[in-house]
């Protein structure tokens, strides 16, 4: 499998520490200091699936590709207005696509999950052309009371066409159920047979205990897939990482003993937008003339579950 395309888009209404706070008990030296997070975009009048359609677009434009040429459409979501249909088939159709489509949730993991079934995919020749669209609005997710949580995301649309090659070098999942770390709970209609107490709350999380699994579980997959391919950390051109605290991304930088520069970042400028944040600053980088081909790029993610992705991938075009 290789990438050939990239594409990206994010909300227009950017929110910056300070407009937090106007109402709520927290500084932006808090947040900048324990999250690196400057401002991060929201929702406001747009629709997640525009935003999704319009990613998705600037990857198949980037491919040299049309939606006709797409023979299989992953969706990687966590929540979105919609709990059916799947956020794919409504992307499938304003691209006016005629592929099969799915939506998978593999929460802030997502890109690399997708990645890996498209691979599956590719190698059995059931599909050639590939698109990867990443939609995300974490933001709907968490109380805009607590403090804690709202600070951290932001929403946002990344998106990557594939397709067949050899560039994908190795690629590792992991799943361990870790449910209570991490956790937001869907509003089910009530029925007149339901007698058990249901309560619904906003994301609920413990930080500390992700920001450790985080970067544990990152700095492992990421040690695997190097001894796995024998490539030394300066090997990689980009370590490429969830972009969800910069604490996180020094922290796996430091256990990889690279320079900064090889670990890129918009996490200042856009907090954690889960899924969408990889693709987004894959294109960010394709965009800005920073890739050349054969560059070797490592992917890291994290997510609740608890997911993990990781993937060697050689830059193709
Ligand atoms: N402003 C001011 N004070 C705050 C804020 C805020 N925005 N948020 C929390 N605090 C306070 C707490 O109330 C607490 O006060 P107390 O000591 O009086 O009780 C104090 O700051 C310390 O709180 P901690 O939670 O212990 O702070 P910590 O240093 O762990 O930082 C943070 C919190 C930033 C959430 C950190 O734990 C973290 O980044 N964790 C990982 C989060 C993450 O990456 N989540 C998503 C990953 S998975 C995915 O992407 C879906």
């Amino acid at each position: 499998m290789k990438i050939i395309g990239t594409g990206a888009v994010h909300p227009t209404c950017a929110v910056s520490n300070e407009m937090l706070e106007k109402f709520l008990d927290t500084t932006d030296e808090w947040i900048t200091e324990r999250t690196g997070i400057k401002e991060r975009c929201v929702i406001s009048s747009e629709k997640l699936e525009d935003m999704a359609y319009e990613a998705a677009k600037r990857a198949l434009e980037d491919a040299n590709l049309t939606a006709a040429d797409i023979d299989f459409l992953i969706c990687s979501n966590v929540v979105n207005e919609y709990v059916t249909p799947a956020l794919s088939c409504i992307i499938q159709g304003k691209l006016g696509a005629t592929c099969p489509t799915v939506d998978i949730n593999a929460a802030c993991a997502g890109f690399i999950y997708a990645m890996d079934i498209a691979d599956d995919k590719i190698k059995c020749k059931k599909a050639k052309n590939i698109l990867i669209v990443c939609a995300e609005e974490p933001s709907r997710m968490v109380s805009w009371q607590n403090r804690s949580t709202c600070v951290l995301f932001g929403d946002g649309a990344g998106a990557a066409v594939v397709t067949e090659g050899d560039e994908l070098k190795a690629i590792r999942l992991t799943t361990s159920s870790l449910t209570e770390v991490l956790y937001y709970q869907r509003h089910l209609e009530p029925t007149p047979y339901i007698n058990k107490d249901e309560n619904f709350e906003p994301l609920v999380m413990k930080g500390r205990e992700v920001f450790k699994h985080a970067v544990s579980s990152s700095c492992k997959d990421i040690r695997r897939l190097l001894s796995q391919t024998g490539l030394e950390p300066n090997d990689i051109k980009y370590y490429v990482l969830h972009q969800a605290n910069k604490r996180i991304i020094d922290s796996i930088r430091n256990f990889l003993g690279v320079d900064e520069s090889k670990v890129p970042h918009n996490v200042e400028r856009y907090g954690n937008i889960s899924s969408a944040a990889l693709p987004a600053l894959l294109d960010e980088l394709n965009r800005g003339g920073k890739l050349q081909k054969g560059d070797k790029l490592v992917f890291s993610a994290f997510g609740a579950g608890f997911t993990t992705g990781a993937c060697v991938i050689e830059w193709a075009k």
